[in-house]
């Protein structure tokens, strides 16, 4: 079945008329007094994840017709046709499959049979080698180069789980091509007691080769002797990684985008900080929220009734942002892996057939754990001109037994959900908070590498969600190529100082950068 786009669906219209008529009036104060159900509608559980949806400018029938939408668009066929493995990355013409990286090895009642063997071959493997990592005492630091999805989920998912890493372990992220990074942790490192992992799905970004060679010259300056024991290569270019000097490589494929790879073996440096058992469990959490996104009806299905509000929220009262508050600590990476996420895979003006949008698609995504968030720009989530939805994501059991320390974190957290919603009447101006302001509660009993694991693959599903209805292809990502492209031609003229045919301003700045 062809996709519908959105905008080309009846339903479409019939929301516009509902956000005419009531919907962009839509008081939540009002709604929760006329409508004793509301929580128990508006809130679900799905696997290890506990949603309320109730605080947003959403009613019952709202809901009624963006699940209309959804089918009218053809979602669920578009998403059995990711879990069938059919090549829904039109533009490269790729399969998208990071799901079949979490399914488990036994499940294999499909035509996937080959790939799936595959992915166990590579898990197996690359889980013995971060057991046999964490056994070996001399190694203490793991230096993971990446960037992007080669980055931000490992180096998330290691910040997230601090309290399950194996003591003795320091884990290092170098990223930016910016040589301050790397220069710090070299400082910081030996290279007797230090394993590099050059993490690259491809093996030819320039921040991250760049970063592994000097890397590597500086390993030899320094007296290391085995590159083949102190590098490991995980990518899908495995003939590249030899060219290099590694020996050590784990592949994975070229239907695992970038930013859905923490599950295959870019992976690593969080299986070899929690252990094999550890990475399983993070596996699994994420293939309970697959099965949940790919079985349970629309009206009870957690990513789509998110991607569904997220619609809703972008296209018809025309919020462009969504701040992300994780009141845990540890998750203060998750804005930043949200937004490779989200606005990597859904930041885009055309649909899957290259045909302009005239509608807003991705958000900005931002924020910061709380409580510190409140201390800096709550404010404008307050009392701003605009509204910005605000998803919180809460943890219920923690792992530390400071007294009285949770609870406070807790009580800020519903406090301020309330807030946003309730508000304030001040007739003097200044401490009137209008209220009215939406926000999403996501809550864990525990975050461990099960729940997290869901966590993750309810993000992934949601943005899927919304890049669905808006008829985009959500696994390229072409809006990187040009900067890459116009950065060598700039390095030359740095070099040479060639400013011909080049606008004034970056003239004017490459003749001071000289
Ligand atoms: O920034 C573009 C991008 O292609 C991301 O999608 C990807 O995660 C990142 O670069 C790193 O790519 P690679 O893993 O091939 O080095």
């Amino acid at each position: 079945m062809e996709r519908i786009r959105c905008d080309r669906t009846a339903t479409w219209r019939g929301l516009q008329n509902l956000f005419a008529n009531g919907g962009q009036t839509f008081d939540l104060r009002r709604a929760f007094a006329d409508d004793a159900g509301r929580f128990a509608a508006f809130s679900q559980s799905a696997p290890h994840v506990f949603a309320d949806l109730s605080k947003n400018l959403l009613d019952r029938e709202a809901q009624r017709l963006l699940f209309a939408l959804a089918r009218q668009c053809g979602l669920e066929q578009h998403r059995d046709a990711m879990f069938a493995g059919e090549t829904i990355n039109n533009t490269e013409q790729r399969q998208v499959m990071h799901w079949l990286l979490r399914s488990p090895a036994a499940a294999g009642l499909d035509n996937l049979t080959s790939e799936r063997a595959q992915v166990h071959t590579v898990l197996d493997a690359m889980l013995a080698y971060a057991q046999s990592v964490r056994a070996d005492e001399t190694i203490t630091d793991i230096v993971n180069i990446g960037i992007g999805g080669s980055d931000l989920g490992p180096q998330m998912a290691v910040q997230a789980l601090d309290s399950f890493v194996l003591p003795g372990k320091r884990f290092h992220f170098v990223s930016n091509v910016d040589g301050h990074e790397l220069d710090a942790v070299l400082k910081r490192v030996k290279p007797a007691s230090t394993l590099f992992l050059i993490a690259s799905k491809t093996f030819t970004t320039i921040e991250t080769m760049t970063n592994a060679r000097s890397a590597r010259q500086w390993f030899e300056a320094n007296g290391g002797s085995d590159i083949g024991r102190h590098f490991a290569a995980l990518t899908t270019n495995v003939a590249a990684a030899n060219a290099f000097g590694i020996r050590t490589t784990f592949g994975f494929w070229d239907w695992v985008g970038g930013r859905y790879s923490v599950w295959s073996a870019i992976g690593l440096p969080l299986a070899i900080a929690i252990g094999e058992l550890g990475f399983r469990a993070f596996l699994a959490g994420a293939h309970e929220m697959d099965e949940h996104f790919r079985r349970a009806a629309l009206e009870s299905n957690l990513p789509v009734r998110l991607g569904l509000l997220d619609l809703w929220y972008r296209n018809f009262h025309r919020f462009s942002s969504r701040s992300i508050a994780p009141y845990h600590s540890a998750l203060r990476r998750l804005p930043a892996y949200l937004q490779q996420l989200e606005m990597e895979s859904n930041g885009k003006c055309v649909d899957a057939h290259g045909q302009a949008l005239r509608f807003g698609t991705a958000p900005v995504l931002w924020g910061e754990p709380g409580t510190n968030g409140q201390h800096a720009y709550f404010q404008m989530l307050h009392q701003g001109t605009d509204t910005v939805p605000v998803e919180f994501v809460a943890v219920k059991n923690p792992r530390h037994d400071l007294a009285g320390h949770h609870e406070l974190l807790l009580s800020n957290v519903l406090a301020q959900a309330q807030a946003l919603m309730v508000g304030q009447r001040d007739t003097g101006g200044h401490k009137n908070f209008p209220g009215n302001r939406p926000s999403t509660f996501l809550l864990l009993d525990e975050l461990t590498p099960t729940t997290l694991g869901a966590l993750i693959a309810l993000q992934e599903h949601r943005v899927f969600v919304s890049g669905s209805l808006w008829g985009l292809n959500s696994f390229d990502q072409w809006g990187v190529e040009l900067g890459k492209v116009l950065a060598k031609d700039v390095q030359a003229r740095l070099h040479s100082g060639d400013i011909e045919g080049l606008d004034a301003s970056t003239a004017g700045l490459l003749q001071r950068l000289r």
